[in-house]
């Protein structure tokens, strides 16, 4: 996540320690390492942010994407717990089966269902975090791009090299400025609100083909786009036709979420000026 890079640990507002999860040599799959570095380091908060996120790879390799994603955040649980502090940890919208109606979106309540390993490994990290330590924030995001490869880059780059691109037109959901989320976590943090499961992704809803619009349309370039349906562009692991997060839960403890467009518009201008 673009906010998080380059530190393992650093100071948060007034002196209590932070420390990041995806940086740094800690193994979050080293229970001793783990409870050690958090006993030594004695955090007010842990953010994890580490997960295995190759969704189509980890058709392949169960045990090593559930080592990550189920059983690491679960050694962190115990350390936040050892130690008071609390865990924020981010989950996905593919705990779900994404077969919900369109004219829907998931809430925090929503009966889940994974259906890749992915989504299935994810979940059991969302519950190795909830059986470990009552202390923590569960956010469920998606379509999240920031810092490194993202998709935002990815249709300007292979718009550039071919003129035109091929975007899938039938998944919804709402991409996620990485910036608007850790906002959103600092806001939870600052504002101490009820300790949970909460929805937290960047306000409103697209396709992928109407984000390239929209990525299109903000960088100035007319690149031709070709819609294509899920069914055209077959992965190993299963993609979500409804991504769509409901944010009421955030929105009624007073935090600002703001919408998609928005967020895009705020990280293109910093990227095209690089
Ligand atoms: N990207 C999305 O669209 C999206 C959507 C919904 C939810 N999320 C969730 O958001 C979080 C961040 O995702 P992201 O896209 O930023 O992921 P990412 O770019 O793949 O980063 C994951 C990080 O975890 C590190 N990591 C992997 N195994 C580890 C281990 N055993 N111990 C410590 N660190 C380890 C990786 O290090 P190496 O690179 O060295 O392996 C990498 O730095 C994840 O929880 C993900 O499930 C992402």
């Amino acid at each position: 996540m673009v906010c998080l890079q380059n530190q393992s640990s650093r100071e948060y507002k007034n002196g209590n320690e932070l420390i990041l999860t995806d940086v740094g040599d800690l193994d979050i799959t080293d229970e001793v390492a783990v409870m050690q570095y958090v006993q030594d380091k004695q955090p007010e908060y842990i953010i994890n942010c580490a997960a295995y996120t190759a969704v189509d790879k980890a058709e392949e390799v169960y045990e090593l994407a559930d080592k990550i994603n189920g059983n690491g955040p679960g050694n962190l649980a115990k350390a936040a717990k050892a130690v008071n502090a609390t865990l924020i940890h981010i989950s996905t919208d593919y705990v779900f089966n994404g077969d919900l109606d369109i004219s829907e979106s998931y809430s925090e309540e929503d009966a889940v269902g994974p259906v890749t390993v992915y989504g299935k490994t994810k979940l059991h990290g969302e519950e190795q975090v909830k059986n470990n330590t009552d202390k923590y924030y569960i956010f469920r995001t998606a379509w999240l791009y920031g810092d490194g490869n993202n998709f935002v880059r990815t249709m300007l780059k292979l718009g550039k090299e071919n003129g035109k691109v091929s975007v899938v037109a039938d998944q919804h959901g709402s991409p996620t400025y990485a910036e608007d989320l850790a906002n959103i976590i600092g806001e939870a943090i600052e504002k101490q609100i009820p300790y949970g499961l909460y929805h937290s992704t960047n306000q409103g809803f697209t396709t992928w083909y109407g984000f390239t619009q929209k990525i299109f349309q903000l960088a100035n370039v007319d690149y031709e786009i070709q819609p294509v349906t899920s069914k055209e562009f077959v992965r190993p692991a299963k993609r979500p036709k409804n991504s769509q997060l409901n944010k009421n839960k955030l929105l009624t403890q007073g935090i600002n979420i703001p919408t998609w467009e928005d967020g895009l518009k705020r990280y293109l201008e910093v990227e095209l000026h690089k």
